[in-house]
């Protein structure tokens, strides 16, 4: 199997103290988009994404439920699967850390580091943020809370270590040689600019006796796995480490490989994930992309806490699921935090897609209509809307390989734009009682344009994309996206329903 033929995507696996929002749904809905993207073209390709279930944070939110962790985990767990489905995210594998073959694979690899020195036995003294499950030190506080600004309880206690120091030249000699590693640029910066001080080794695990719901160590059953190790290790054991050989081979060791997650996991996902990789002399990913947050209209990020997280199952019954989609993917440069509202949404998805895309379409398929017999027109005439429709065309796979999903998009939003003009300035409904022909050939390049960008934008829209092509006799195949397919006299049916105008 050629490497780059081999696509792997991942979410960030959600903790179950919280049912999904609108800022995990956008991290689920953005990998869903670059996955579809990497399956039109030509890609095979595995999406992971799920819940994250053991630890304190979890074991405190069943205990407040009055139920036990697992079964607080099991009412929890499928509400982000039933939100993923209405949201359209198509991923191949829904984990939960509390899978079987997850723990057992987990126990596998601290017996492994132990075996070969990497884990020892100490002592930590310091502070914890349950919120986030972070180990904090002195010097990492902010007055007397996390860099968040989150509560942390001091600790002390009897501590396995991970030799992290240990890793600190290969990760630094890994980034220097691959400045995509980390994406974008600014969070690259982040971690090289935290390698530049030693590397402190990283506390593994949890005395039972104050979190008992984690995994056993092997080694020592008076302790559980820190809960971190054990989900961060779902990137492997999701993919098929240890229990399933092809699969793993084919989909970690021989595939182009993506995390996305939000900058607030960076230094777990950028520093700890790799060092653990490199001890286990496993493959490093790709890529690491850390998008933005989601902000409220104060302009901070949208919390539990603050009580301003938008639900996107209410979302999506005022603007419409595709629609949504569109915007965070569009409007929102991946790797930037973003401030949304209903208003902006409604204002953006009605100029690009109501007024654009929508209206383009009923205006096009009303005449042939009423001109052609419902029948597309068909001319070979070159056009200048062609040359344009294939530059933009040209840079498009580039952007979204890279993950410049907005910019990507952007390009085809322009061409819609250039569309609309070209449609005011050959006035078909016009010319169409002079030159019959000449008002065909204009009809059938609008309608190439936007058969293009139809097959381009189905990851983003998959539902309104799908009706909208088959009204065409088309499917979402990438190599349909060159210019001049649409066949002649095909049946085209009026459609103005397409993207009704939203009013709020
Ligand atoms: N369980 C850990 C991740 C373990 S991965 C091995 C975790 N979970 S979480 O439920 O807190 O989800 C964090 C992720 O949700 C963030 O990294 C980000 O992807 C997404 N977001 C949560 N709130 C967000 C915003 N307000 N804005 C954008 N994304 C947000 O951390």
């Amino acid at each position: 199997m050629l490497k780059n033929k081999n696509f792997y995507i991942s979410t960030p696996l959600y903790y179950v103290n919280d049912k999904p929002h609108l800022g995990t749904a956008y991290t689920s809905i953005i990998a869903d988009i670059l996955n579809r993207y990497q399956k039109l073209f030509g890609y095979s390709s595995f999406f992971i994404t799920g819940t994250d279930e053991h630890g304190q944070k979890c074991e405190q939110s069943a205990l407040n439920r009055g139920l036990s962790p697992q079964e607080h985990c099991d009412q929890m767990s499928p509400q982000f699967k039933k939100t993923w489905k209405i949201l359209n995210i198509e991923y191949d594998l829904f984990f939960r850390t509390t899978f079987d073959y997850h723990c057992k694979a987990v126990q596998n690899v601290l017996q492994n580091l132990y075996d070969k020195g990497d884990i020892y036995s100490s002592h930590y003294k310091g502070w914890y943020c349950v919120s986030e499950e972070i180990f904090y030190t002195e010097k990492d506080l902010v007055g007397a809370k996390s860099a968040e600004g989150k509560e942390l309880i001091p600790l002390e206690e009897k501590a396995w270590f991970f030799k992290m120091s240990k890793y600190q030249k290969a990760l630094q000699n890994h980034l220097d040689n691959h400045p995509d590693f980390i994406k974008p640029k600014e969070r690259y910066n982040e971690i090289q600019g935290f390698l530049k001080q030693p590397l402190q080794d990283l506390c593994v695990s949890r005395p039972k006796k104050r979190v008992s719901w984690g995994i056993e160590l092997p080694f020592d059953n008076n302790c559980v796995a820190y809960v971190w190790v054990d989900a961060l290790l779902n990137y492997v054991t999701g993919a098929g480490y240890l229990n399933k050989k092809e699969h793993f081979e084919k989909y970690w060791l021989n595939a182009k490989k993506h995390h996305l997650i939000g900058k607030d996991i960076l230094m777990t996902h950028a520093v700890y994930w790799p060092c653990f990789l490199m001890a286990l002399n496993l493959p490093l990913p790709d890529k690491i992309f850390a998008h933005g947050w989601l902000l409220n209209k104060e302009d901070e990020k949208m919390s539990k806490s603050k009580g301003d997280k938008l639900d996107p199952l209410e979302l999506i019954e005022l603007v419409g699921l595709d629609e949504l989609r569109w915007f965070l993917a569009k409007e929102i440069v991946l790797g930037k935090d973003s401030a949304l509202s209903v208003d902006l949404i409604t204002q953006k998805v009605n100029e690009d897609l109501a007024d654009n895309f929508g209206n383009i379409f009923s205006r096009i398929s009303r005449l042939i209509e009423k001109h052609f017999d419902g029948q597309i027109p068909y001319h070979t005439e070159d056009s200048l809307l062609k040359k344009l429709t294939e530059e933009k065309q040209s840079l498009f796979k580039n952007k979204i390989d890279n993950f410049e999903l907005s910019q990507a998009l952007h390009l085809l939003s322009s061409l819609l734009v250039e569309v609309n003009k070209y449609l005011e300035q050959t006035a078909p409904w016009k010319l169409v009682k002079i030159d019959k022909k000449q008002a065909g050939v204009v009809l059938y390049n609008c309608l190439e344009v936007l058969r293009i960008c139809g097959i381009l934008l189905a990851p983003v829209m998959p539902k309104k994309m799908e009706k909208f092509l088959s009204a065409l006799g088309e499917e979402v195949i990438f190599k349909n996206t060159k210019w001049g397919r649409q066949a002649l006299g095909k049946a085209l049916k009026h459609s103005s329903g397409l993207f009704p105008k939203i009013l709020i």
